[in-house]
């Protein structure tokens, strides 16, 4: 019989409104709302005003509260009250993705420690069921990639921009009022938000924890008309698209980019706030799970899911992690981009190893070719600063393996490039 579970939620914006609404009209779910903590005392809200606390230890210090839901905004403030919550043996549930991308390493060792279960289904791609269906559908097939669309702001606003033709600022504002996009928006727009997802699902899909400060992260904020312009002639929408792709038996890569899309790929008609994701594996070959990536209560209902496992004792075995499988992060990888540029010496600073397209007018010049990872990795401030508009092309990646040679006593590493 499942235990009735008592929650103390912190934060009540999008997410935790959403979560409010979808426990109190589930039918088959029981579980109390005890307390709702929350920070600015001169906002009306409307819940009944003896759920509402402004102190955090009304929740952590309630022996009766099991349930610790954590919907803020704050990744450090949020590390503290989860750990906080986890070292007095409550369970959490979370939304915060940043957080986690972070201190994924010391959330995992509490948990042990603690014998406690911390989920977060929906801290990646909103409803769709991602993590539980790496961590225990593909807990032992090998992976070949993960990718797709993971934000459903800049989904979202690529798809107003091109689609519906409405300009930049108003799409982002109207994703804004609709609850698609973080409070500081920057993190959709410039792939951040994404890129803190792909980390937590390269643990589940891989089991490796990354840092995600050598993950590149490019967003659409460089995005202008010329791009769409040039994408639309060649049939392609354009997408934010993490990718957590195997290279080899022991190699994978991260990164976030934008990526011109054709009609054959599943992920063509994935538009508005609307998230794809695409998993390989090694036998199965692709699955493809689409779902609202945004919004209150399509996120509510990913936290309430999480709720709901845990009245039956679930948690992450962190599968793949367990298995210490022998696969390592590189950042030595050859793409195939776009890169629409302002003036000859921007185009200097690029080291391409191949171009195979390059068109150069007064108010518009590109060139499409391939580039090393690590390199566009070290210019992502010159990208930005410069507003270049940086696109994949295709989604072959070639692993830039480097092999110790001897030469007159000296080691010296030599670049070989594997076409896969
Ligand atoms: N800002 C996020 C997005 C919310 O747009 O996808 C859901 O994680």
């Amino acid at each position: 019989m499942a235990e009735k579970l008592k929650i103390g939620l912190f934060g009540f914006g999008c997410v935790g409104q959403g979560l409010y609404h979808v426990l109190n009209n589930s039918t088959g779910f029981k579980a109390s709302l005890e307390c709702i903590v929350v920070k600015d005392k001169t906002k009306k809200r409307p819940i009944a005003s003896e759920l509402i606390s402004y102190n955090k230890w009304d929740v952590l210090d309630n022996g009766d509260i099991s349930v610790v839901v954590e919907l803020i905004d704050d990744a450090e403030e949020a590390f503290e009250i989860v750990s906080e919550a986890m070292r007095r043996g409550k369970h959490v549930v979370t939304a915060n993705k940043k957080m986690l991308a972070l201190h994924l390493n010391e959330l995992y060792a509490l948990q042990n420690k603690f014998k406690v279960s911390l989920l977060y289904e929906a801290a990646a791609c909103g409803s769709i069921p991602i993590i539980r269906t790496l961590e225990e559908y593909f807990d032992n097939e090998d992976l070949k990639r993960v990718t797709g669309i993971f934000n459903g702001t800049t989904n979202f606003i690529l798809t107003q921009t091109i689609n519906e033709r409405i300009s930049y600022p108003d799409a982002l504002l109207l994703s804004q009022e609709k609850g698609f996009a973080e409070s500081d928006p920057t993190n959709d727009v410039e792939g951040y938000d994404p890129k803190y997802k792909a980390v937590i699902l390269a643990l589940h899909a891989f089991g490796k924890i990354i840092d995600e400060d050598k993950v590149l992260n490019l967003g659409i904020t460089t995005l202008q008309d010329e791009d769409i312009q040039y994408a639309s002639e060649k049939g392609y929408k354009i997408k934010l698209m993490p990718v957590i792709e195997r290279l080899d038996d022991d190699k994978f890569s991260v990164f976030v980019a934008p990526r011109f899309i054709s009609k054959n790929s599943q992920l063509y008609n994935v538009d508005s706030e609307f998230n794809g994701v695409i998993v390989e594996g090694k036998f199965s070959g692709e699955q493809f799970l689409q779902g609202r990536g945004a919004g209150s209560l399509p996120t509510g209902a990913a936290v309430l899911s999480d709720v709901s496992a845990l009245s039956y004792g679930y948690r992450y075995e962190f599968k793949k992690y367990a298995q210490s499988q022998h696969v390592e992060f590189t950042n030595e990888v050859m793409v195939e981009i776009y890169l629409r540029y302002n003036n000859p010496a921007d185009l200097e600073m690029f080291d391409f190893k191949e171009i195979n397209q390059k068109y150069t007018e007064e108010k518009y010049s590109y060139v499409v070719g391939t580039i090393n990872l690590n390199e566009l990795r070290t210019k992502r401030k010159y990208i930005l600063d410069n507003k270049l508009f940086i696109s994949l092309v295709s989604n072959k990646l070639t692993l830039i393996v480097k092999t110790p040679v001897v030469e007159k006593g000296v080691v010296e590493e030599k670049s070989k490039i594997l076409i896969q």
